[in-house]
């Protein structure tokens, strides 16, 4: 079957409801705490992508069992010291940061040396911004080029608790280093920048010891270490940075209408929603409920008649660090110029999305101007485009492929979109639910 898809006319007017698949990172986060639990745990909903599997894949190696029956996904937990470590161990994370990054915080107890490993694009990216504080425990780390995969970890049974500031507002970081925590003898204290905060509400919502206080600009986490986490039984919301597409979509198609079923707005996750607003599109949350410590809501949004530039708040960006794509072809068709800056982290990502960004939007005909860590789009409300588009070698990055198609679909053009099983990694049904919108 042909890895690329082709795309030559635009989506007509849709007037729909989806349920797009289960969030990315709490799913990687149930799997995780649940390889750690006591007894057997069960999710609904789980995502069923590359990006999970290599998490199942690895707590397998790491001895707990894990078993599917229809829709359930089981997971065996045999407690916090239930990890069969043994010489030898090769874990591969293959595409996924979070993973990599997360599961390197509950290794650091390792008797033997263990080697991750990832794909080639999670081979080229930063590890050291991990084994840097998870050295400060006690573990040690050989890595590639002393910053990259594959790597070596040395773990301690002597783990000092740690005090960490997280500047970069990652909370892959800022996760890696709780889930470190959790192992460590003693109350290690981590200064973060606002980031998603999903793993401190499964920490609270298991009842461990976490304490989570909150201000303005950051937050101030104290983690003790754990000694047991109960089995953990969990309905996995929608992602919405696979909403992201369709809402985007939508906004960019004036006459239709979509509601998204179901989808976890926590609001370190609503960057996007509160960007789009700004533009001028209307984005509503309704049958607002709390869900184990998460928000979650089924997201209207209708099809905007003209959309605003906007000079976008950077203390939005880590609510919208996966989004930013898409959200460029929003401002490459509003009025005026658009003004996204401190997005340096933007160009650690799967492959480097400013970078990207800009490919995208100069083959839409859209002027940019592009730093290092900065993007201006000169949007053009009447953006239609009338020639072939080939976007290709952008190492299989699932978020250039669907920005591509979303842009082929609103905007016009011929295009042939390389490396269409890149979607295996975080939403393998997201054609099927464009073919949804097509009927
Ligand atoms: C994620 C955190 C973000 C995000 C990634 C998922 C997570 O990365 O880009 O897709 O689940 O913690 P950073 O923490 O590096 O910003």
């Amino acid at each position: 079957m042909s890895n690329k898809i082709i795309i030559k006319t635009k989506i007509k007017n849709f007037n729909k409801k989806i349920y797009v698949s289960g969030d990315k990172s709490l799913s990687i986060r149930w799997v995780l705490f649940a390889s750690l639990a006591k007894g057997i745990s069960k999710a609904k909903n789980l995502l069923i992508s590359q990006d999970v599997i290599a998490a199942i894949n690895i707590i397998k190696k790491l001895g707990i069992k894990v078993q599917f029956s229809k829709k359930i996904c089981k997971i065996y937990g045999k407690g916090i010291d239930g990890y069969k470590y043994k010489k030898n161990l090769n874990l591969n994370a293959q595409n996924s940061g979070t993973l990599g990054r997360l599961i390197l915080g509950l290794l650091i107890n390792t008797p033997f040396p263990i080697k991750l490993l990832g794909d080639q694009s999670l081979s080229n990216r930063d590890f050291k911004r991990v084994t840097d504080p998870l050295s400060e425990f006690g573990a040690k780390f050989k890595l590639h080029k002393n910053k990259n995969l594959p790597l070596t970890i040395y773990g301690s049974n002597n783990l000092k608790p740690i005090i960490y500031r997280e500047n970069k507002g990652s909370a892959q970081c800022k996760s890696s280093v709780i889930l470190g925590s959790m192992r460590a003898n003693g109350i290690s204290t981590i200064i973060a920048k606002k980031s998603r905060n999903h793993t401190e509400l499964l920490a609270k919502y298991l009842k461990l010891p976490i304490k989570i206080n909150t201000f303005k600009n950051y937050d101030l986490i104290k983690v003790n270490r754990v000694k047991k986490i109960k089995k953990i039984n969990y309905e996995i919301p929608s992602d919405i940075s696979s909403s992201a597409f369709f809402i985007v979509l939508t906004a960019l198609n004036k006459n239709s209408k979509l509601t998204i079923k179901n989808v976890n707005i926590n609001s370190s996750r609503t960057g996007i929603i509160t960007i789009l607003k700004k533009m001028g599109v209307n984005i509503i949350f309704e049958n607002k409920k709390i869900y184990k410590g998460e928000k979650i809501a089924d997201i209207k949004v209708n099809g905007a008649k003209s959309l605003k530039a906007i000079n976008c708040p950077s203390k939005l960006n880590s609510g919208a660090i996966d989004e930013f794509l898409v959200i460029f072809l929003a401002a490459a068709k509003a009025k005026g110029i658009s003004y996204f800056k401190n997005l340096g982290e933007l160009n650690q990502k799967e492959s480097p999305r400013l970078k990207w960004g800009k490919y995208i939007l100069t083959q839409l005909g859209i002027k940019t101007a592009v730093t290092k860590d900065s993007i201006k789009i000169f949007g053009n409300p009447k953006l239609n485009i009338n020639k072939k588009i080939i976007i290709k070698n952008y190492l299989k990055d699932h978020r250039v492929f669907m920005t591509s198609v979303i842009a082929a679909l609103s905007f016009g053009g011929e295009w042939s979109i390389y490396d269409k099983s890149s979607i295996n990694t975080s939403f393998p049904n997201f054609l099927k639910i464009i073919n949804e919108l097509k009927k």
